[in-house]
């Protein structure tokens, strides 16, 4: 399968998405050294310095355009199983799609469906990794959120060989997906969360919030919510941050 290694690109998965377009095949992969112009969920700026690992994969299921969440919640499973496999670190996965050590991110993932007709065409799962990066240069709004590896492992990691496992267990996953296994994979999310049975606010757009205690995701990934009134309500998408 190719792999596209750029010392800088503005966005891997811009560069991914312009590949898809002209028809690169599923696997096909993109990873830079760093990103001018790296892009978080809900247009936020991901900074992207050298020593991080900022990669984006094709896919190319065959699923309704509704199903892509489903990808981000497999990818945050393989990201998670694989940080615990190679360091033994014990991480959490914060709903949708953080990857955290402690309460601190070293992970985020943007998934970007695009259909034809009702059909998935393409997704581009993006993931970026705080491997090696020092956690000085992260600005103040984000020290007290976000982690490295190497602030946490208390040493420079081999982001090759990371790589290469976070390949095969994200391949095994999605081959898991693609056998209708799901269900498993919603299990291991399950497990791995540190959102489920936390109180948690979420952060809508337009200004919205919505507070309560998360008990459960459902079969598409939405966060199923027990408000202080009692009752339930189901979160599609958001930014949650946990209060308890
Ligand atoms: C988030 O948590 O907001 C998602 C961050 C996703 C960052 C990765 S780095 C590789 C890929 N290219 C991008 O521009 N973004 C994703």
């Amino acid at each position: 399968r190719e792999i596209h290694y750029f010392s800088e690109v503005d966005s891997t998965n811009n560069m991914a998405k312009k590949l898809a377009e002209k028809g690169a095949e599923e696997g096909t992969m993109v990873i830079a050294e760093t990103q001018s112009r790296g892009r978080g969920r809900r247009g936020k700026k991901w900074i992207s310095p050298e020593g991080g690992i900022w990669m984006s994969t094709i896919l190319r299921p065959h699923i309704p355009p509704a199903d892509a969440p489903k990808l981000t919640l497999m990818t945050g499973v393989a990201v998670a199983k694989t940080l615990k496999k190679e360091f033994g670190l014990d991480v959490g996965i914060k709903w949708p799609n953080d990857i955290l050590i402690g309460n601190k991110k070293v992970c985020g993932i943007l998934t970007e469906a695009n259909a034809k007709f009702n059909t998935v065409d393409y997704v581009v799962v993006g993931i970026g990794i705080d491997a090696n990066v020092d956690t000085k240069i992260f600005p103040s709004e984000v020290v007290h959120l976000a982690t490295s590896l190497k602030k946490e492992l208390e040493e420079e990691i081999d982001r090759v060989k990371l790589v290469q496992s976070l390949s095969k267990i994200f391949e095994e996953t999605y081959e898991e997906f693609k056998s209708g296994n799901f269900p498993d994979i919603l299990n291991d999310w399950r497990n791995l969360s540190t959102t489920i049975g936390s109180y948690v606010e979420v952060r809508k757009r337009l200004g919205k919030i919505v507070r309560g205690e998360a008990i459960g995701i459902t079969n598409t990934g939405a966060l199923i919510l027990e408000l202080d009134d009692n009752t339930l309500r189901k979160v599609i998408s958001g930014e949650c941050i946990h209060i308890e």
